[in-house]
């Protein structure tokens, strides 16, 4: 049977939303399906007006209830960087797991990271570092990008590009006016797809 995949993302501005995407293509090139979710916001509007946060789109279903990933095989998780790890969003979303936690829901199921940072050295390997301890509490099994699958792409350095072993990435600019190169989203593609592959692998 078809693993089930769910992507599921935070994204302040959209630039995590567009790598978001390009995973779901990857997956659905490589013959699999996918939801996709959204980490629901916790900032006040005060906050995020002062952010220049223009709201989370309506179109993709917020994931309150952590219970809704227990019918899934694997995640694909997408995490704008803040200081070097992940957002308090993401946070909030993983202390309401204690309860799968407890019972093991997550144990043994797979999952990888996509990220997005302002700049270079922003922390794209630290964030995927970060997030993995939670991962291994949980006893889900991280997968990573790895180089074979897009190294023409991460190994070409005649244009500034995120994305790495660790996942696919991007990079926003301070002012996040920097979008997601076609690099990048072919690095987010080529993600999808491994990732679809990988898990089909082992949970076919
Ligand atoms: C409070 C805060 C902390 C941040 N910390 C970092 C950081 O450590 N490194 C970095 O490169 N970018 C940092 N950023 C920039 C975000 O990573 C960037 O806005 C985000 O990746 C954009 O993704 P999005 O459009 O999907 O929200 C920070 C942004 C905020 C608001």
């Amino acid at each position: 049977m078809a693993p089930k995949i769910a992507i599921v993302f935070y994204s302040m501005y959209g630039h995590i939303r567009k790598l978001a995407e390009a995973e779901k293509a990857g997956i659905e090139k490589a013959g699999g399906t996918c939801d996709m979710f959204q980490i629901p916001e916790t900032l006040p509007k005060e906050v995020l007006a002062k952010m220049y946060a223009p709201g989370q789109p309506g179109d993709i279903p917020l994931l309150e209830d952590p219970a809704t990933l227990e019918q899934y095989d694997a995640f694909l998780l997408g995490i704008p960087t803040r200081y070097g790890n992940f957002p308090a969003q993401w946070k909030t979303f993983w202390d309401k797991t204690g309860g799968q936690w407890m019972k093991g829901s997550y144990y043994g199921k797979m999952a990888g990271f996509f990220i997005s940072t302002a700049s270079l050295g922003g922390g794209q390997e630290s964030t995927a570092i970060a997030a993995m301890s939670t991962l291994t509490h949980h006893g889900i099994i991280y997968v990573p990008l790895g180089f074979a699958k897009a190294s023409e792409q991460m190994s070409d350095l005649a244009e500034v590009h995120g994305g790495s072993p660790w996942g696919a990435g991007t990079f926003t600019s301070g002012d996040g006016s920097r979008q997601p190169s076609a690099k990048e989203l072919e690095i987010a593609n080529a993600q999808g797809a491994s990732f679809y592959e990988t898990v089909a692998k082992y949970t076919g």
